[in-house]
Parts: C-alpha cells; structure tokens; sequence
C-alpha cells in the first residue's frame, strides 16, 4: 500500500476531525501517502480528493463536525456510481480506504470491496453507540456530556417551576444515550427502544415520584422509543392523565452532534486512527477497529455491521435504584 485515501460518511460526530488527524499523520509516520476525501462516497464519485500531510491537519483535534465533510450518496448505491468511485481512486493511486462513519456507510464500504477487492477499514462514528464490536463510538462520550449539560440546565427550571420534563434525546434506533445521558442527569424515568416501559408504568412512575416528594422531574425520552406517542404527545397524555403536573417537553435535537470533542473521543480516535492505518499496512481488510475492555481490537466489518450493539442491562437495574 502506498497511497490511503480517508473518508467520512453518514451523520458527523465529535472525534471525527482527531481521528482523521490521526490517519493523515500515521501514514506519515509509515512514509505513506493519504488523501482527504471530501463528502463521503460521494466525493469518491466526484473525484473530490486532496493530498493531506501533518500539516493539513492542525488545530482539528479539538474541533467537532469533519473538515472532510459528510453526505449521504444515492449514487454509490448503483454500480455505475461506485465505477465512477473507483476509477477515480484508481487515477489518484491510492490503493486502501479509511471509512469513518456508522453502519450505513460500512455497508457501503463492503459493497465496493466485494465489487473492486479494495481494501477497506472502519473506524464507528456516530453519537449513536449503535455499532457491534465497540463499547464507544466516536462522539458517543462528547454527545452525552452534552445532553448531560442541557439537561443540568433544564433541570434548574424545572425545580424553580416544579415542574415534569420530557427530554427527547437523539440515538435513532438505540437508547445508549437516553441510558446513559438519563443516569448521568438524575433523570427519573428513561424511556428506550429496548424496554418498552409501557404508559401504565410510566403514569404509576410518576405519581410514586410525586408522593414521594419530588417536587419537579425529568423524564428522558429516546428518539426511537416504543411507547407509540411522540414526545409532544406523551407530554399531553400526561398532562391529562396527571392534571397535579405541569408539563414541558424539550428536544435537544442536532445540538448534541456538535461541539468539542471530549478527551475521552480525542484519545479513541487517535488510538483507532492508528490501528486503522496499521493493520491495512500489515495486510489486512474489511474490519472495524474499535474498543474492546479498553484494547483496540479488530471486529470483521460484516459482523459491526449486522451485529447488535445491546444495551447494559444493569443500568436500567442501576437507573431505577437511583432515582427512587
Ligand atoms: O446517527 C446520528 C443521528 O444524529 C441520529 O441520532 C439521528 O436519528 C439522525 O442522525 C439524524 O439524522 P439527520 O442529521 O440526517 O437528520
């Protein structure tokens, strides 16, 4: 291998600029070549690419969003757009790819490698943690600091007002964020995809919560729920239900994708950057780096991308002995 291209694909999570940093000057290191690719697989398509030193990436371990920049291509989905992709990696002489992003844009990836035998790695971006054979993703620790942040700051009118919460988070179909960010915040019930907790429960929650003396509560409430209200409706039904609470409903939205990267994404995404270049060195495609009991380990990408990332169990035990 002499030439890596680096792409990031799929929604932009804090820690994608610092893991870029670090391919671009692993492969310096190596007396390799890199180049950026601009806008995920589009770019590919596009030829949008640019030769990328230690110098190019200065001053961006610190910076959320990617300077590489994202989107989502339809056109890498028909052959004809990946040919396009590949003739243009091909004139650029660059012979492997570094793919940041989630399980779309893996997907993606592993397409192009059955189709051209490309070498391929992943590095998990996302704010999400959705992805098998990694405990984090990158973004996944800055996203909820920032939840964690708001919801702090809810919280201090919530109490002046006594008053109920209902926070939406992000997390599309998973509820790590909503679990975490919840136990985290001293949130009094955490609604998640993976455990329906039904709205009997939830009424029955709050009124022990209420008798119990809590004068004001936060409810988080996970993006991909299965309660089968939205967040504004269930702020409603509640209300009506429970006329003793004055209902608010909060949603963070994209806020939570941006900022500053935590000290915890910035060291992940260097240690995964480095693994990422390394092993397409030693020979090696179609895996995801991640973390595994705090080692850097390689999962085989089909598997990242098919897999599930579950939830803790234990917190939800954790979650429910700490907000009674
Ligand atoms: O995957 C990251 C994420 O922020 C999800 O949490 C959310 O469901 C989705 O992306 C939002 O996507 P978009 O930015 O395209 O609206």
């Amino acid at each position: 291998i002499k030439k890596i291209g680096v792409l990031t694909s799929g929604g932009d999570s804090p820690g994608m600029n610092a893991a870029i940093r670090s391919v671009v000057r692993t492969c310096a290191y190596h007396n390799i070549e890199c180049a950026g690719i601009y806008r995920g697989f589009q770019g590919m398509i596009e030829g949008d690419f640019k030769e990328m030193g230690p110098r190019s990436v200065n001053n961006i371990v610190n910076k959320g969003g990617t300077i590489l920049k994202s989107a989502r291509s339809k056109e890498f989905m028909t052959p004809e757009g990946r040919k396009k992709a590949h003739d243009n990696l091909k004139n650029a002489g660059i012979d492997a790819l570094v793919i940041i992003g989630g399980d779309g844009s893996f997907t993606g990836g592993l397409v192009f490698n059955k189709e051209y035998n490309f070498p391929i790695m992943g590095i998990p971006g996302t704010i999400d943690n959705d992805i098998f054979g990694t405990s984090h993703t990158l973004g996944f620790d800055t996203a909820l600091n920032t939840v964690v942040e708001a919801i702090d700051k809810i919280r201090d009118t919530a109490s002046s007002h006594n008053r109920l919460f209902f926070v939406e988070v992000m997390g599309r179909d998973a509820g790590h964020i909503a679990l975490n960010a919840g136990i985290g915040a001293g949130a009094e019930d955490i609604l998640i995809p993976e455990e329906n907790l039904g709205l009997e429960r939830l009424l029955e929650s709050l009124r022990k919560s209420k008798t119990s003396g809590k004068s004001s509560s936060i409810v988080v409430v996970a993006e991909g729920d299965k309660i089968g209200k939205n967040v504004f409706e269930l702020g409603d039904y509640v209300e009506e239900n429970m006329p003793e609470y004055d209902v608010r409903v909060s949603v963070l939205g994209h806020m939570q994708r941006g900022g500053s990267p935590s000290c915890f994404d910035r060291v992940l995404a260097s240690r995964l950057g480095v693994k990422a270049v390394e092993s397409l060195l030693e020979g090696k495609s179609n895996f995801m780096v991640g973390l595994l009991n705090d080692k850097v380990e390689l999962t085989p990408l089909e598997q990242a991308v098919k897999g599930h990332s579950e939830i803790d169990r234990e917190l939800l035990r954790v979650s429910e002995i700490v907000s009674i």
